[in-house]
């Protein structure tokens, strides 16, 4: 049985001040529920939610994170920082850290590896561009992103990945893929990993969607049978609507 997972991506918003509000707000979620509940802060708030998170059943997760421990590059958050404060899940690979970040499938690979080693559960990103899935080259684009994503790491970490599906086009413009496509593309995802390490890990592994998740259409998207959860923008910035999202 997989757990459902609820993850908010807070992207670049909340101050410190605001995000304490909200967390506040929302530290009980996870009580009373067998879905899991993460939320994924700016880095400058990670230390302070994460003193008011320790008695909630509401986990912690980071954006970002180089893949080293330590050193001179300058700007950059380790695992060992991340794990230090209680961080316990970690978005890699997001698509606007792809396209605006220079995140390649190489980097990806490195910060998955290096998550992994340190403790951390990686969210991985994958989806394809609304020009990518117009020329129906959708399905090569995310078989390309996972297995070079997921290269070389070893299987006794892989049940413990999670991977979202988050299409580019669905992001933040209020359209979602409809619950079949996504509901599909998701069950593609699982027999890549199916065919390359076996049915036991691939039926182990969690897979979300992601991309215009809101209180309106969670319901539909968590019924369909290959989706494990959702990665939730906007509407987890909202304290009502992301109860709404975790009571599903
Ligand atoms: P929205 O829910 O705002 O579309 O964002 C989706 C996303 O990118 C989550 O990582």
């Amino acid at each position: 049985m997989r757990i459902p997972l609820i993850a908010g991506n807070w992207k670049m918003n909340k101050t410190v001040t605001d995000a304490i509000e909200l967390v506040n707000e929302i530290k009980d979620v996870a009580n009373n529920t067998d879905v899991e509940v993460v939320v994924c802060t700016p880095f400058i708030s990670l230390v302070g939610v994460s003193e008011i998170l320790k008695d909630s059943n509401v986990k912690l997760g980071a954006q970002n994170m180089h893949w080293e421990e330590s050193g001179a590059y300058t700007g950059e958050i380790s695992p060992t920082m991340l794990k230090d404060i209680g961080v316990d899940y970690v978005i890699i690979g997001h698509s606007e850290r792809r396209q605006y970040f220079n995140e390649t499938d190489e980097t990806v690979n490195k910060k998955i590896k290096s998550a992994f080693i340190h403790g951390l559960n990686p969210i991985v990103c994958v989806g394809e561009t609304l020009e990518q899935r117009e020329s129906g080259i959708q399905r090569e684009i995310v078989k390309n992103q996972i297995l070079k994503g997921i290269d070389g790491v070893e299987e006794k970490y892989l049940k413990n990945i999670v991977i979202a599906y988050e299409p580019i086009w669905a992001i933040g413009t209020g359209k979602t893929a409809s619950s079949e496509d996504a509901n599909e593309m998701i069950g593609y995802i699982r027999n890549i990993i199916k065919e390359k390490y076996g049915e036991e890990i691939s039926e182990e592994i969690r897979i979300q969607y992601g991309g215009s998740v809101k209180p309106n259409n969670v319901t539909e998207i968590m019924n369909q049978v290959e989706i494990d959860g959702a990665l939730v923008g906007g509407a987890s910035l909202k304290a009502d609507d992301f109860r709404k999202l975790v009571d599903f």
